[in-house]
């Protein structure tokens, strides 16, 4: 089925217009509520400015709270876009918004009890239950060129293709929590992934009804999540907290596989996937895992130098190249999470192929 009529173009673009409104609300409420968090407690220090002993900076933490539940109210109002142009799709949308807001509601509960690291694995496979018990699509996957004349084009998983589906959640969500400790990085890489999957999506639109459907899931992610990071790139005024990877990830699982593109959502993810890899050692307890594997601020020069031990992205890019700031080092960090979600998009995959070609 090909998507999109000029009757449903226009109601889209009015739910798009939505977005906005979720922009602005976002925006007007973050400020207030890092109040309330504050007073309750819940803040966090902001380590990479004067080290973590002497003249510590509280920041109000934990204010993902806010862009996840104005997007739940805007997910929750697209279902009536659902009801009305894609009946077909109206369970997995339900289903999807039952997971990310679970995901929420427990991402939350991290956030306030501070859980253990065993704990958070969880988090993610128990909130992906309604998908895992109301999906009803295909289970196969498109398998990848090179082993296409043995195996053929797709392969059915069956039921290990719920565990891929559990297991892209969980890989989300925490690959996000842990790629972060520079103000502006947890943020601004789930926006430039949320983008890729927008735009993957605009491209593909034509062939099937699911990108549009995965584009309602995404683009009022995008306006509420933009609006957090105004606050929270350097030098931040807010922190977004546990609660906020957990529903960035949730949310790009939700809109890839009840999109039928979860293989290209992880292509998207290529700096997370190096530093979950290269974090693996101290993930297993190999090498001790401190409870921040942040690189060591410099009062003197006020620079961020690597600590070699502390086996994450952040580290591994400074030890390349050279001390930084920390606003040169997110921006450095964004710079590369563009480039390796650009170099996946469709459009450029095919102009380098045919490159190579000439
Ligand atoms: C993950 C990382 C941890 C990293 C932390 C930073 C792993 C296994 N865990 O833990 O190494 O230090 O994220 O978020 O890789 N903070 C800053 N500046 C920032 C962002 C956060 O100083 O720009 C500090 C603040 O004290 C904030 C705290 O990190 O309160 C938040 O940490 P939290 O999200 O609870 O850490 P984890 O997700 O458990
Ligand atoms: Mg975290």
């Amino acid at each position: 089925k090909s998507a999109l009529n000029p009757e449903q173009f226009l109601a889209f673009l009015g739910y798009m217009g939505l977005s906005i409104f979720a922009y602005v609300l976002s925006y007007w409420m973050i400020p207030k509520i890092a109040k309330l968090t504050e007073k309750a407690d819940i803040f966090g220090y902001d380590i990479n400015k004067k080290g973590t002993d002497a003249g510590k900076i509280k920041i109000p933490e934990s204010l993902g709270i806010v862009p996840a539940t104005i997007y739940l109210i805007f997910n929750i109002i697209g279902i009536l876009f659902t009801r009305a142009y894609m009946p077909d799709l109206i369970m997995s949308h339900i289903s999807g918004l039952l997971a990310i807001t679970f995901i929420v509601f427990l991402g939350f509960a991290d956030d306030v009890l501070d859980l253990a690291w065993r704990y958070k694995l969880l988090l993610p496979p128990i909130a992906s239950l309604p998908v895992i018990v109301a999906y009803t699509g295909g289970t196969q996957i498109v398998l990848p060129q090179l082993i296409r004349p043995y195996l053929g084009q797709t392969i059915d998983l069956g039921p290990i293709y719920y565990l891929y589906m559990i297991m892209l959640s969980t890989f989300q969500s925490n690959a996000i929590n842990i790629y972060a400790g520079v103000n502006g990085l947890e943020v601004g890489q789930s926006i430039i992934i949320a983008l890729s999957i927008a735009i993957y999506n605009v491209i593909e639109i034509s062939t099937q009804q699911q990108h549009l459907f995965s584009l309602m899931i995404i683009v009022p992610y995008i306006s509420s999540a933009l609006a957090l990071y105004n606050y929270n790139r350097y030098p931040s005024k807010v922190f977004v907290g546990d609660v906020f990877c957990y529903w960035s990830g949730m949310t790009f699982a939700v809109a890839a596989v009840l999109g039928h593109f979860s293989k290209t959502l992880m292509l998207f993810c290529i700096p997370q996937l190096i530093n979950f890899l290269y974090s693996l050692p101290q993930l297993f307890g190999i090498i001790p895992c401190p409870r921040h594997r942040l690189p060591r601020y410099d009062e003197k020069t006020g620079l961020l130098y690597p600590i070699k031990t502390n086996l994450t992205l952040i580290n591994l890019m400074l030890l390349i190249k050279g001390p930084t700031s920390e606003k040169n080092l997110c921006r450095v960090l964004l710079s590369f999470q563009i480039l390796s979600s650009f170099q996946q998009q469709p459009l450029v995959r095919k102009m380098v192929k045919s490159q190579v070609e000439l």
